[in-house]
Parts: structure tokens; sequence; C-alpha cells
């Protein structure tokens, strides 16, 4: 089988790309080929990782389509990964890369998603609606904001005394897991598509961190 060329869209720290990168170090993603890490933000520090594993990057305004477009095509990308990628991706990519576009998101979708909840907004969101379960959601990536067929997720609780960066600290660990299994699963074939929803084969797809609950 041949491998699967994957870009990295980012725009801030990066550590679900390092994650992704840890991965394929310790030989957890043999199918799996990291082209290129794009960025829209020069100053991201998910560059200076890509730099240090020794993947190509590229820093591209949000607003440059078609130089994404033609990037993306002339690496042979065969699926996009957004990790910590803040810009909504134009339709023109995610109707070209239609089922090739997977995303991690800080909470258990459909929940808090969509316009506004992104990083520590999400947790805010969250302690502030008195919830008791959280998580991250791994999804594949259509024209709307959250909105893919969901692949993979985690929960974990949240706990009477959290703040939104405790309890960022505990999601970012389970984004890590699933957008990992969920890479993987897609670079292995493993990924089942059934009408509206899709899961991977051999693997459960909701995990559940209960650190720190009352059970
Ligand atoms: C994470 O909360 C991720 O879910 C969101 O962006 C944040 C930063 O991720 N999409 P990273 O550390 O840059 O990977």
């Amino acid at each position: 089988m041949s491998l699967t060329n994957i870009s990295v869209l980012i725009s801030g720290s990066g550590t679900n790309l390092q994650a992704l990168l840890d991965a394929q170090e310790r030989g957890d993603m043999p199918e799996a080929s990291f082209k290129l890490v794009i960025s829209n933000a020069a100053g991201a520090f998910g560059l200076e990782r890509a730099n240090k594993a020794g993947v190509e990057t590229k820093v591209i305004s949000s607003k440059d389509t078609s130089f994404l477009l033609k990037v993306l095509r002339e690496s042979e990308t065969e699926l996009i990964v957004l990790a910590g990628y803040l810009p909504i991706l134009p339709r023109a990519v995610t109707d070209e890369f239609c089922g090739k576009i997977l995303n991690i998101h800080p909470s258990l979708i459909p929940s808090f998603c969509g316009k506004g909840y992104y990083g520590i907004k999400t947790h805010q969101a969250v302690i502030d609606a008195g919830v008791k379960i959280t998580g991250a959601t791994a999804h594949f990536v259509d024209a709307g904001v959250d909105t893919g067929m969901i692949l993979i997720q985690e929960a974990v609780s949240v706990k009477w005394d959290d703040t939104p960066q405790s309890l960022q600290r505990r999601v970012l660990a389970a984004e890590h897991r699933i957008l990992v299994a969920a890479v993987k699963a897609f670079t292995e074939n493993r990924v089942v598509i059934s009408e509206n929803h899709c899961y991977i084969e051999d693997e459960m797809d909701l995990l559940v961190n209960m650190e720190g609950a009352f059970l």
C-alpha cells in the first residue's frame, strides 16, 4: 500500500501537529507521509515543530485560495488535517478535497461548536453552561463549520473546580489521542462510511476519559 500524503494546516502552537509527528516517530503511523505543514500565521510555533521534524513548511494567507490549492495539488496531498487551523476553509478547497479533510474540535460536537467556538472560548462556554461532560471530536470537514461527519470522540469530565485552562489541558490531551487515531485509521483505509455517518473499523468510536469524575 502506498503512503498517504498528508498536509497539516495550523494557526498556532501546533500541539496537535506534534502529537501526529510523535506518533509517526514512534512508528505508530507507518502508512502516513507528512509532506507539508501550512500556516496562515507566520509566527505560528507549529512551524518550528515542523522544521524540527524535517517537514516542509509554507505560510499561506487564508485569502489566497488559488495558491493554497496549487500547493496542495503539487504536493499530491491525499489528506488535509486541520490541526488548530482557525480560518474557515473556502468552498473550493472543501469541494475538491471532499471526504479527505479531517478537523479536531475541542468539544463533543454538536455541542459548543460552530462560529465563535474555538480555543479557550469553547471551554469557558462549557463551564458557564454547567455541563458535566465535554470532550473532543475528530470529524470530516464539509462546507459548513464543524458540521462534517463525526469520526471519533473522547468524553472528558468537567470537574466542579475546573477553570477554562485546567479543562483545556485535559481536552487537549484527548484531542491528541483521537486525532492520531483518526489520521492513522484514514491512512490504513479503516474508515467506514455508511449513509450519513462513519466510524473506524476495529476501534471504539467513543473513548471516555473520566479523570476526576465522581464515579
Ligand atoms: C486546540 O484546542 C484545537 O482543538 C483547536 O485549536 C487549539 C490549538 O491547537 N482547533 P494546537 O495546540 O495549535 O494544535
